[in-house]
């Protein structure tokens, strides 16, 4: 180990300098920040760099020339030791509510940017990250700016509006206007380096067996590695250490920093090219390239494809060697670097550690074939292509950005135009074929010679192409890659003809898809000015919190002599357990205790959830991630690591069923729990039927993916109670289970929930076992514990949302009018129920969507599998079905060549009528709204103009669609409390019983609050005197859980009974200050009431009864239209114009209910078009269980043109203050998206006379899309 440096790292945080001691090597800056500083502004939500809501700002030394430069990182990659030297700008050193919100922050307040809040701070440091550099960024760049920021709620939309504002030309942009007043240390002059100035030093740090060394030059990099050969040491060099957000590092007894080498952080342009150190990241690589973009015809190619590599925060400091040596070490890995480089002719000089540091010059691919022990990549030379060159690069993944590539390409081609030939050495590479990026050399080879626009050429040198790659068969998707191949040469080819030789129909397919920068509008009614501050867009009460990072999450709570707990989770999916032997994880220092099923019953616990479930497996496991125990120890780390170490032996190991097919095969069906159920004559209604229309349509999982996983504090106190902190949508439910756990009465466990970071279902029966779990193991231990999920185990052991298969016969007259239906459904559950859920019945309430159709017959089975019990997701059972409806209309028309939307008109409900689960329509818009947003989005012009496109493009499909939803809730007998406390200074502070989870239910609660207490006052009531406080169950005792979209009015309600007894109580103190007709202020009331002893405190109550109309309170109707265009070559698909109008009555909050409509639109985007779950099927193993492979959609991913806007003039008697919801209604209309992608390739599957109904499943991936399609190869034309 080399004799110099401090065993201390020394950096700036947010203005002050910070020392901290032998801090462990292997501890992210996130962690550090998060756990040793407090700062819980960042969220480490996957600790992947792949969400974005750990990002901080790292100012330091980078580059050649030394400057001072600012980048935004992602804190759960950015190892604590790399920091030494610079200065980390985290969101507390921004803006805080007292010091002052940055105008990024209060923009995002002023725009309605945030919902549940945990991505918040990560979207405000990247949008600093920017602006620190570039006090006028344009409108592209800010629009770029979030491509590695992840938001589940909001649907990106507001946020952008916001920070478009920042942009140059924008109203906020330009020096902070809050800077003359704010205190924070973002207003600092922090391009001094301070007292950490200077490029920083050498540095040797040891930890616990593993050290951090930094080297200072070359020399002592090589002496280093030599000498760690010697003695036999695991050396690991790091420069961004991004890597670790894809493979989990190899364990290593050094980790060698070369990020402060000057010889590997050089840059220079020359005749050879570009040329980078070994330590450059590839951000810089991008500057370089297109500051130079004239002097290769690569460098803007490349570039381009760049673009789409990671994300800003990855590419600022992760390098270009980097990723190269990763694909190096990880052959399997489809690196978009290594293949574009090796395409365009990239060399590398090595450096050779274990030979005196001789240097060599080698080519990617050679690269590829050698050892790397003891090598160093010094540089890289992308080098200068002759003007006559043509590079082209192809990339297709999940999403737009921040997506791995499923496959990709490169083509360096040189033709002769003249003659129309390909001429020189042409280089063809290919990544996602098997290991390594490929070379295409008997392609190239072929190609020599040929005329590029010769179809014939094109088939023989696919034969070629098909013959030389042969795809991998053990990786996935091998039908997609193998058209890729294909589609990608095609592409290519294709591009090599002069621009006007190009025939106009195949343009497009070579036309690079350039996505503009997005925009939006929102209509809303202004509201009743007699009602205010009800029905005024107000932003949420906490957003300034969320947006300065003071909001406080559950893991946010900060307890003296905590312990730390991880599961201990299956790793197959039905077995026999034969033993678990914890030894080898108890040994390690730092653990407490192991709690499994063996030791719960032991301490007189119980161990089971409900009546299904065991919280963790007796005897035999269910499913892989089942939790088999708990480690608790001193330390997350210890805790993850111990975990690890538990011994677990299995017998009688099965074949899991995980599919619906495995599931008929082996006849596994939760046989009570079907539906068989008609309504009519099915028989008669085929009689009267024209035409008979059979299919099958599936849909499959979603993940909730909250950035918030499950989570569970538990505190014991005196006398045997608990106080439990989850992060819960079902306080009362938690409450039951962890006193049957405990066996202990109720009143001895009090759960509270702060506030919850995104749920959308998952937190209404799912917290209850995790709290469980962590009651146990804090009861038996009598201190505080806490359970925080990771995301894989959160993905692999928490259901989602279940899938779905239909079978379908529909009998139709040739009109459209449907008179028949008849169904055969399957739900896929898992192993065991979720609580009393589902019942099948509940498809009675949504199948119908807005359709009156006579003749039913369902029938429905839940299949058992072994796959974690699905749960509740946003909109359940609505969704799936309206989705299995719409199919069905779809099919229908295309059958009857009629226009979709014309079936949907004909069969629409009207007022009168009753719907299949037995609700009178009394009131019914259906139609009004379906006319309504198909006047607005200019259905009909665009339909046609859509006509004309198709006609003209040959590969580039469009489709548009129009989807109505109808979408009930029930309300009956869900009790919500509130306790309403007027202070003698006039504040008020309310307690209530809904879970505050991002939907904006606080802000609505104390708008109703203001107006009613307000009513009695001069001026009303400001809503500042007003706080909701967090949930508890001393308050909130036996209520309703958050969930199905009412929560919001419910929770409302209570409070407003509550506001009314105290109104009640107050009038007459309120009359008697009355002079002249001018009623007293707020403080005079509230001092007169405290005077003439008036009780200020009110409970409310409400416990409503079932609706009149049937069981549901009252039906919604919204409509959607949406757009898509397909590349339906590669499946590449892009939404370019969403069109939403809802029924919301009239709106309590239309900001909160806008944002509603946005949000969960785009959910539904991604559950139809690219959220997919795949399994391992020898052990059940979800592969997708991290934001590497499971794509929500990115700020790239919607609409370029997204108009959401609420039904004006609307009214809804049965609903509070005539309002009506907004969380669910609109996640349904985005199987409009589906279908407009269905259309598109309909569209083009009938140019090689493809005519027949093209089924399309949910999620309509890239991957579905392209093969859906199937473009014969006969059909890629040239002329
Ligand atoms: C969320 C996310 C998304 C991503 N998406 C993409 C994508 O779309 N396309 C794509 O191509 N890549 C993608 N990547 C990979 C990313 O480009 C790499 O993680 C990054 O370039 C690695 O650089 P680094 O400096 O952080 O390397 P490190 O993590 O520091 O090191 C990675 C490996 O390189 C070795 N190494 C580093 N420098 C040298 C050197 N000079 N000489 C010898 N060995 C060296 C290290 O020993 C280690 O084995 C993604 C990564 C993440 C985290
Ligand atoms: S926690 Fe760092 S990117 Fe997700
Ligand atoms: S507000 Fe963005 S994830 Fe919830």
């Amino acid at each position: 180990m080399p004799s110099f440096g401090r065993n201390r790292v020394e950096f700036e945080l947010n203005g002050e300098v910070v020392a901290v001691e032998e801090p462990d090597p292997r501890v992210s800056l996130g962690e550090y920040l998060r756990s040793e500083r407090g700062l819980s502004g960042l969220q480490l939500s996957c600790r992947q760099g792949g969400c974005g809501a750990c990002t901080v700002l790292l100012s330091g030394l980078e580059g050649k020339d030394g400057g001072l430069d600012h980048r935004s990182v992602n804190s759960c990659l950015v190892p604590l030791c790399s920091v030494d030297g610079k200065k980390v700008t985290t969101v507390e050193g921004v803006g805080s509510v007292k010091a002052g919100l940055h105008p990024i922050q209060s923009t995002i307040v002023e725009y309605h940017g945030t919902q549940c809040g945990m991505c918040t701070p990560g979207m405000v440091m990247s949008m600093y990250g920017l602006v620190r550099g570039n006090s006028e960024p344009t409108s592209q760049q800010v629009e770029d700016q979030l491509d590695g920021n992840l938001c589940r709620c909001t649907g990106y939309r507001p946020i952008l509006d916001g920070f478009q504002t920042l942009a140059k030309g924008g109203k906020n942009c330009g020096p902070c206007n809050q800077a003359a007043r704010c205190t924070s240390t973002c207003a600092k002059d922090i391009e001094e380096m301070g007292a950490c100035g200077g490029r920083p030093t050498r540095l040797v740090i040891t930890k616990d067996g593993v050290t951090w060394v930094r080297l200072a030059s070359l020399q002592e990099l090589y002496a280093f590695l030599r000498s760690a050969k010697s003695k036999g040491d695991k050396v690991r060099i790091v420069k961004g250490n991004t890597a670790s957000g894809v493979y989990k590092p190899p364990s290593a007894n050094f980790i060698a920093d070369i990020s402060e080498i000057p010889d590997l952080t050089k840059v220079s342009v020359g005749e050879s090219g570009i040329t980078i150190g070994g330590a450059v990241p590839i951000a810089d690589l991008m500057k370089l390239l297109e500051a130079n973009s004239e002097l290769s015809p690569s460098y803007e190619p490349l570039l381009n494809h760049l673009k789409r590599v990671a994300h800003h925060q990855v590419r600022n400091i992760g390098s270009v060697a980097g990723n190269l040596a990763m694909t190096h070490e990880h052959g399997d890995f489809t690196s978009d670097v290594s293949t574009i480089l090796m395409a365009a002719g990239a060399t590398l000089k090595l450096g050779f550690a274990h030979n005196n540091g001789a240097e060599q010059s080698v080519g990617l691919e050679d690269f590829f074939n050698m050892s790397l022990e003891g090598v160093v990549i010094l540089e890289i030379t992308v080098p200068i292509m002759p003007k006559t060159t043509r590079f082209l690069t192809y990339k297709v993944a999940l999403r737009r950005v921040n997506a791995h590539a499923l496959m990709n390409a490169g083509f360096k081609l040189e033709v002769d135009s003249k003659k129309g030939l390909i001429v020189g050495s042409p280089v063809i590479v290919y990544g996602g074929v098997k290991e390594y990026p490929q070379r295409a050399r008997k392609t190239e080879d072929f190609l020599v010679g040929k005329s590029f626009s010769d179809r014939k050429v094109y088939s023989k040198a696919l034969e070629v192409l098909q013959n030389e790659l042969v795809l991998e068969s053990s990786w996935d998707r091998t039908a997609y890659r193998s058209s890729l191949l294909g589609a990608f040469l095609y592409k290519a080819l294709l591009s090599l003809l002069p621009e006007d030789a190009v025939p106009a129909p195949l343009r497009s397919a070579i036309a690079e898809y350039v996505r503009p920068i997005s925009t939006g509008e929102v209509n809303f009614d202004k509201g009743d000015p007699a009602e205010y501050p009800v029905s005024l867009p107000i932003p949420k009460l906490s957003a300034g919190l969320q947006a300065t990072g003071e909001a406080q999450f559950m893991d946010d709570i900060h307890v003296g002599g905590g312990l730390f707990a991880t599961y201990v989770t299956s790793t197959v999916a039905s077995a026999a357990i034969k033993t678990i032997n914890p030894a080898k994880a108890i040994a390690l220092r730092g653990v407490v205790t192991f709690i499994s099923a063996a030791t719960v019953k032991a301490d007189g616990y119980c161990n089971f959830v409900g009546e299904y479930e065991e919280v963790f497996a007796l005897s035999r496991v269910q499913y892989y991630g089942q939790p088999l125990g708990l480690i608790v120890a001193d330390s997350k780390r210890v805790a993850d690591e111990a975990a690890k170490l538990v011994d677990v032996e299995y017998t009688d190991i099965q074949k899991p069923i995980l599919t619906f097919d495995d599931a008929i095969a082996a006849n596994s069906f939760f046989s009570e729990r079907g539906i068989d159920w008609k309504t009519g004559s099915t028989k008669l209604g085929f009689q009267e039927s024209d035409v008979i229309v059979e299919g099958q349509v599936e849909s499959g999982h979603q993940y909730h993916h909250h950035l918030e996983t499950q989570r569970s504090l538990c505190i014991p106190g005196e006398d045997n109670s608990i106080e439990v902190f989850s992060s819960t949508q079902n306080p009362s439910m938690v409450q039951h289970c962890v006193g049957v756990g405990l066996n202990r009465p109720q009143h001895k466990v009090t759960v509270k929930v702060k506030r919850i970071g995104g749920a959308y279902g998952s937190k209404l029966n799912r917290s209850a076992c995790h709290a469980m779990a962590c009651a146990f193991a804090a009861d038996k231990l009598q201190k505080p514990v806490r359970l925080v999920l990771d995301m894989a185990t959160n993905m692999q052991g928490v259901g989602a949302r279940s899938p779905y298969r239909c079978n379908y016969k529909v009998g139709v007259s040739k009109d459209g009018h449907i008179k028949s239906l008849e169904l055969n459904i399957l739900n896929n559950h898992g192993a065991h129920f979720d609580f009393e859920n589902p019942d099948m019945s509940s498809i009675l309430a949504f199948i119908d969507n807005t359709y009156n159709i006579p003749h039913w017959d369902i029938n429905g089975k839940i299949a058992r599998t072994n796959l974690p019990a699905c749960t509740y997701m946003r909109g359940p059972v609505f969704v799936e079905t309206v989705f299995m409806m719409e199919t069905m209309i779809e099919h229908v028309a295309s059958v009857l060549q009629l226009p979709a939307d014309v079936v949907r008109e004909a069969n629409m409900y009207k007022a009168g009528d009753t719907t299949i689960a037995g609700q009178q329509l009394t009131q019914c818009n259906a139609k009004e709204v379906f006319s309504a947003v198909k006047e607005s989005s200019s259905y009909e012009s665009r339909s046609q103009k859509i006509k004309e496109f198709n006609s003209e493009n040959k590969f580039v499909k469009r489709g548009i669609s129009i989807v109505p939803v109808k979408f009930v809730a029930s309300w009956a007998a869900q009790q919500f409390i509130a306790l309403v406390n007027i202070y003698p200074d006039g504040s008020v502070g309310i307690h209530q019983s809904g879970c505050e989870m991002g939907q904006g239910l606080d802000v609505k609660v104390a708008q109703v609050a203001s107006m009613s207490l307000g009513s009695l006052v001069d001026g009303g009531l400001d809503m500042a005197n007003i706080r909701i406080n967090n949930l508890t169950t001393t308050v909130a005792n036996n209520v309703a859980e958050s969930g199905g979209s009412v929560t919001s009015e419910l929770a409302a309600m209570s409070v407003q009974v509550a506001c009314d007894k105290l109104v009640k109580r107050l009038k007459v103190t309120s009359k008697m200050l009355t002079t002249l007709n001018k009623k007293p202020s707020w403080q005079e009331l509230i001092q007169s009431g405290v005077d003439n002893g008036i009780d200020l405190q009110a409970r409310g109550r409400i416990y409503p009864s079932a609706g009149k109309s049937g069981p549901f309170q009252y039906v919604s109707f919204g409509a959607g239209v949406t757009e898509a265009e397909v590349d339906v070559i590669t499946g590449d698909t892009r939404i370019l114009r969403a069109d939403i109008l809802l029924d919301c009555g009239k709106s309590l909050n239309p900001a909160v209910d806008i944002g509603q409509v946005q949000g969960a639109f785009i959910q539904g985007l991604g559950f139809y078009l690219s959220e997919e779950y795949r399994y391992n099927s020898d052990n059940g193993q979800l592969i997708t269980d991290s934001t590497w492979e499971y794509k929500i959609p990115s700020s790239k991913d919607i609409p370029h043109d997204f108009r959401a806007s609420l039904l004006p003039n609307s009214s809804n008697p049965a609903g509070f203050l005539r309002s009506k919801f907004s969380g669910e209604p609109p996640y349904g209309l985005a199987c409009s998206a589906l279908f407009a992608v269905r259309q598109a390739v309909a569209a083009a599957r009938v140019q090689w006379g493809e005519n027949k109904w093209c089924s399309m499943s949910a999620p309509a991936t890239v991957e579905k899309v392209a093969l859906a399609a199937n473009v014969p190869v006969s059909f890629l034309a040239f002329s």
